[in-house]
């Protein structure tokens, strides 16, 4: 039988990179990095499409060669690529802040999209969006990136909603997760003393590990979770 074609953007190291290891298996894959080269050797049965996000050209550019090379087989996405410049906002350069917006908000919605129409001809898919905890709980010094994240729950949720408006006995599910603090080039950039401050909120009393966030995307993908749908996944330790 043919393999189901799943797409994990920001596949090229962290969490993107564990959920392409544990997904490789079952499914076929089409692999994005912001360039080529950041993804190392990828699989037999996987495909590549880079595109830097943060040029909302490139994200369109994108979008339409997804629909070309992949629409008539796409059956689900990982919306992971994301990136954080942490400072107060009053000294954010508006570049960054337009970063941000397009590599964390638009790239999904418009990646979301271009998957919405496929969905809704073959009336099956899913959508998973890499939120965060910090979307719900707001962090000092990370505004835009929390609301950005903020935004990836919202639009889980109304596009389940849509997609039951529009489709009949549809299988199409989209959720967002949200991670706590996930051992990654991400939170590595966190100085010492502030890593010992979140531990101490972490019931679990440890970081998270990425297999943590790939095993549940595995779970999340399959038929085993047809009932979990237009919902938050927290997979954080117990974070308060
Ligand atoms: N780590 C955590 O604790 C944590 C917690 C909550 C949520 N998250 C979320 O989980 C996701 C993955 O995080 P991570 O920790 O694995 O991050 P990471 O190790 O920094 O990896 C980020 C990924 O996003 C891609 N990316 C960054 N900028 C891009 C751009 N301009 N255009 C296209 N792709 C770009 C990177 O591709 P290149 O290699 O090509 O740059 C890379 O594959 C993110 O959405 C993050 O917000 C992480």
């Amino acid at each position: 039988m043919q393999k189901l074609k799943v797409l994990i953007t920001g596949a090229s190291r962290g969490l993107g990179l564990a959920i392409s290891k544990k997904l490789e298996s079952e499914y076929s894959l089409i692999l994005h990095a912001s360039k080529e080269e950041n993804l190392g050797e990828v699989g037999p049965d996987s495909h590549i499409l880079c595109a830097d996000f943060s040029d909302a050209e490139q994200i369109n550019a994108f979008c339409k060669q997804l629909k070309k090379d992949h629409g008539d087989s796409l059956y689900a996405v990982i919306n992971n690529a994301g990136l954080t410049f942490d400072k107060p906002i009053t000294f954010q350069p508006e570049r960054e802040i337009d970063a941000m917006i397009n590599v964390n908000l638009k790239a999904p919605v418009m990646i979301s999209k271009t998957a919405m129409k496929i969905f809704g001809l073959n009336k099956k898919g899913v959508i998973i969006n890499i939120s965060s905890v910090v979307g719900e709980s707001g962090n000092a010094f990370q505004s835009v990136y929390a609301a950005t994240k903020a935004g990836l729950v919202a639009l889980s949720k109304s596009l389940a909603q849509e997609a039951a408006a529009l489709n009949a006995g549809h299988e199409i599910r989209v959720l967002s997760v949200s991670p706590g603090f996930i051992e990654t080039d991400m939170t590595d950039a966190i100085p010492e003393t502030e890593k010992e401050k979140y531990l101490k909120m972490i019931p679990a009393q440890r970081f998270g590990k990425v297999e943590d966030v790939a095993e549940a995307v595995l779970f999340l993908l399959s038929d085993k979770a047809s009932y979990i749908n237009g919902t938050n996944i927290n997979i954080n330790g117990g974070i308060l």
